[in-house]
């Protein structure tokens, strides 16, 4: 499916956020790297969040198993380190990473728990992991979300070429943990300090979190 989708990801990306994705990238990034950090972007698509680690001064992998994707990160930034592989088995040894994101990706794994321990394997003690992701707003904007989640996306979907795939992602998105049950879920596998924000109204939610370190007790760390 994401092979299909590789050609029209970017045009869709922008419309469905109203260019808004970019910022949401650049923050998620700003979150967890620090200059001189060694990075993965797990589920790295084409490149976005990757190459936004890189201006926050990261040494950055980027790491996907489409390789539609991969083609086109590497033609937008081909100094990178672009790896071919599956986020449920990392292809690096463990406490190889300063810091992880993942945009948009944990989200459509078969076993989001099993992912998230392979973030924390490969994740030094103490380092940090950024995960952002749609989530579905309350109150207010619950009503255009639906309509523009659930109705124009999946139609605009329809009429680009290869983007017939994105009448999956409401579908996706109603499966998927809300923030607090996703805080819960990255605590128990190995994290502490677990915290969220949302972004535009509660339409995205930005986790980010800490590698626990041996014997310390994630108790108390509340998002
Ligand atoms: C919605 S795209 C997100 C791309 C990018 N991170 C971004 O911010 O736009 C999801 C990506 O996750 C990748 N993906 C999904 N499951 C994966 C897995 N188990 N291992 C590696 N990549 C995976 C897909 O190939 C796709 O490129």
């Amino acid at each position: 499916m994401f092979d299909r989708i590789a050609p029209v990801y970017d045009a869709m990306n922008r419309t469905m956020t109203a260019g808004l994705d970019r910022r949401w990238r650049r923050l998620t990034a700003e979150a967890v790297v620090r200059p001189g950090d060694v990075v993965l972007d797990a589920c790295c698509g084409t490149g976005d969040l990757a190459i936004a680690c890189v201006r926050a001064g990261g040494r950055v992998t980027g790491l996907d198993f489409s390789e539609r994707m991969l083609e086109r990160a590497r033609r937008k930034a081909p100094e990178l380190d672009w790896v071919s592989g599956d986020l449920l088995s990392l292809p690096f040894a463990d406490a190889s990473f300063d810091a992880a994101t993942v945009g948009f990706g944990v989200r459509n794994v078969d076993d989001l728990q099993r992912s998230l321990r392979e973030l924390r394997r490969v994740l030094r003690d103490g380092g940090q992991v950024a995960i952002l992701e749609i989530t579905r707003p309350r109150g207010l904007l619950a009503p255009f979300y639906r309509f523009w989640f659930d109705g124009v996306v999946p139609l605009l979907g329809k009429l680009l070429p290869g983007g017939a795939a994105y009448s999956y992602l409401p579908a996706s998105v109603r499966r998927f943990p809300g923030p607090d049950d996703l805080a819960e879920l990255i605590a128990a596998a190995g994290f502490a300090d677990v915290r969220y924000r949302t972004f535009a109204g509660g339409i995205v939610a930005l986790h980010t979190a800490k590698a626990e370190l041996p014997g310390s007790d994630p108790r108390g760390q509340t998002p």
